[in-house]
């Protein structure tokens, strides 16, 4: 958060973010404070705020974040009734937060987010609520020990909040009803215990922009209501234990942008219903790790900002659909990712916290997503480049049929996995088209033909492999090609030659199998010993017939000694000369 983002009173304004130093020094003044290595003494900073920052009343904002101050949240807090936004975040304080701070009608942005909390005390009797937290815009508690339930009336008893971030706790139970009728942007449960059923009473409030609910152990099917929350950008509902199967009538989420439900137990068929009127936006779907079975329905080529589509580990059979090619979201010039207009966090952030929300659903940020996708044999999980990536994932099925040439025109695309799958055919000849490719997995499948020439050409590729198919002829040595020295990633294709593979191509003819390359290496062998030989005999005869003649004629040993003494004559005579004549060289540059 910038300072012009926020109407500051005059009277007292301690902006903490870049000079914590200086607030420690200047407006406290403590003397006994410790600096060591670089970081505050814990304690001393610790002494500070116990005893004296509760009588900053004025104070509007507070970020003390990113120290390493442990203990309790000081109960002084509670006097500071101006504060407006407190940021206690990336800091180890543990035990409960206190009710008190919930009281605060100013308090709009509270973020204790990374710290090691285990709980927070919401103010509900029962059925009756007390309304704290009345002007809070922006809560994140994520990162913590928080366990327990989620209070059952969550969704009302905070009725300014618009960004509830609760994930990477220890939260149990279910997840309350009162969610489907809170006025949220943001809900963030992912990466806790909750369990049981996710409710079925979504009601469009045409804010609610991003539910993550993804890392739970969440049961039961889809929630088909989901379906009119018409302002929704991103839904995780990954690593679950949804069973059931994919609704059919999603009629209202225009907006969605990613849709991830992989990492659970769905099955049935990809509804053929999903077409462009459904989801008009979608950029990521990711169905990975369910039962799905059936084919790819052909309507999946209209989602035409698809940017990523990973349908690997699952059942599905039949052909790819020719339409493929069709993915213009995959293609170069046109996958640049869609960006809806400004940051929300920033329109928040502006809000002065006496005004009840009603701006327009906030749009997304792409920075602030997150979806793990294997690429070159490794699971990443791709956060702020994930605008970036343009991937598609059809392993791990029981696919058949041709690879559809059209598949090159997807020009875009950095990883295309097409492994363990019963694909025949060839390796479309013009896959060197898909300049982007940096991964490409044909492996496990029943591919026949030759590598295509136009193979080598893909210049950004870094990972290959088409084993286990029945690729034959030889493998290219030009371009790209010499960086692949991995024969792993050719293996099992038994008609396949050249280096890296120990089987040499024959020239003109295509080399057929180990036995033949076994008689080359025999021949090999001979060669080398007869060169061998050949130098052995030529040395024996030069050196010996030197020496030879010199022992047994004694004219010739004499002749030959005298010369080489008056060789070695004229070598030293001119050795001494040219000392002589730097010597006298140095003699007159030292004179002058
Ligand atoms: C919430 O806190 C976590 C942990 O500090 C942080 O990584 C995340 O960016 C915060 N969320 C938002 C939306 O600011
Ligand atoms: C959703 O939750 C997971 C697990 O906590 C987290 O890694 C991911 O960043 C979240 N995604 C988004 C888009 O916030
Ligand atoms: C392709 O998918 C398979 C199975 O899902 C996986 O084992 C392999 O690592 C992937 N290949 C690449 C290059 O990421
Ligand atoms: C593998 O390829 C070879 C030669 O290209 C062919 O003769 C053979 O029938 C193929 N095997 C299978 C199982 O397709
Ligand atoms: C290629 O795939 C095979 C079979 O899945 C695997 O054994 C080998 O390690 C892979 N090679 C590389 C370089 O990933």
């Amino acid at each position: 958060m910038e300072d012009n983002e926020l109407d500051f009173s005059p009277l007292v304004c301690v902006h903490l973010l870049a000079a914590k130093f200086a607030f420690i020094f200047l407006h406290v003044g403590f003397a006994f404070i410790a600096v060591l290595d670089g970081y505050l003494s814990t304690n001393a900073l610790e002494g500070v705020l116990l005893s004296n920052i509760g009588q900053l009343v004025n104070l509007t904002r507070l970020d003390i974040s990113s120290n390493k101050l442990h203990g309790s949240i000081p109960q002084s807090l509670w006097n500071l009734v101006n504060l407006g936004s407190l940021d206690l975040s990336n800091n180890s304080f543990n035990g409960l937060i206190p009710e008190s701070l919930g009281q605060h009608v100013n308090m709009y942005h509270l973020d204790i987010s990374s710290n090691k909390l285990d709980g927070i005390k919401f103010m509900e009797k029962g059925s009756r609520l007390i309304m704290p937290y009345l002007n809070l815009w922006y809560l994140n508690l994520s990162h913590n020990q928080i366990s327990g339930s989620l209070p059952k009336y969550i969704g009302h008893i905070m009725p300014s909040l618009g960004d509830l971030y609760l994930g990477n706790n220890l939260l149990n139970g279910s997840i309350p009803i009162s969610l489907c009728q809170s006025k949220f942007f943001t809900i963030d449960l992912s990466n806790n215990n909750l369990s049981g059923e996710i409710p079925n009473c979504w009601e469009d409030n045409q804010r609610l922009y991003e539910i993550n609910l993804s890392s739970n152990k969440l049961e039961g099917t889809f929630p088909s209501s989901f379906g009119s929350l018409s302002s929704l950008l991103w839904l995780h509902l990954n690593n679950n234990s949804l069973k059931g199967e994919l609704p059919g009538s999603l009629t209202n989420l225009k907006q969605l942008m990613i849709l991830d439900l992989g990492d659970n137990q769905l099955s049935g068929n990809i509804p053929s219903s999903w077409t462009t009127y459904t989801f008009p936006s979608l950029h990521i779907l990711r169905l990975r790790k369910n039962m799905l079975s059936g084919s790819i329905p052909s309507q999946i080529c209209q989602l035409k900002l698809l940017k990523v589509l990973d349908l690997s580990l699952n059942k599905l059979e039949g052909s790819i659909p020719w339409c493929i090619g069709n993915l213009q979201g995959m293609t170069l010039g046109k996958s640049s990712y869609k960006v809806n207009g400004k940051q929300p966090h920033k329109l928040i952030a502006k809000a002065p916290s006496s005004v009840s929300i009603n701006v327009p659903a906030p749009p997304g940020l792409w920075s602030n997503q997150d979806v793990t996708e294997v690429m070159k044999g490794m699971e990443l999980e791709y956060t702020k480049i994930l605008e970036l990536v343009v991937n598609m994932d059809l392993s791990h099925n029981n696919l058949v049929g041709f690879i559809p040439n059209e598949i090159t025109w997807l020009t875009g695309l950095h990883g295309l996995n097409l492994s363990k799958n019963q694909l025949k055919g060839e390796i479309p000849q013009m896959i060197g088209d898909m300049k982007s490719l940096e991964s490409l997995d044909m492996s496990h499948n029943h591919l026949s033909g030759t590598i295509p020439n136009s193979m080598p050409y893909l210049t950004s590729l870094g990972h290959l492999n088409l084993s286990h198919n029945n690729l034959s002829g030889p493998i290219p040595k030009d371009n790209q090609f010499l960086t692949f020295n991995d024969p792993s990633i050719y293996a099992y294709n038994p008609y396949l030659c050249g280096s890296p593979l120990p089987n040499m191509c024959h020239t003109g003819e295509i080399s057929h199998g180990t036995p033949e390359s076994k008689g080359d290496e025999d021949d090999n062998e001979v060669e080398k010993v007869l060169f061998y030989f050949v130098i052995a005999v030529g040395f024996a005869t030069g050196l010996w017939g030197f020496i030879g003649t010199l022992w047994l004629k004694k004219n010739w040993r004499h002749a030959y000694f005298r010369w080489v003494e008056d060789v070695a004559d004229k070598i030293y005579v001119a050795f001494v000369i040219k000392v002589a004549k730097i010597k006298k060289k140095m003699m007159r540059n030292h004179v002058h």
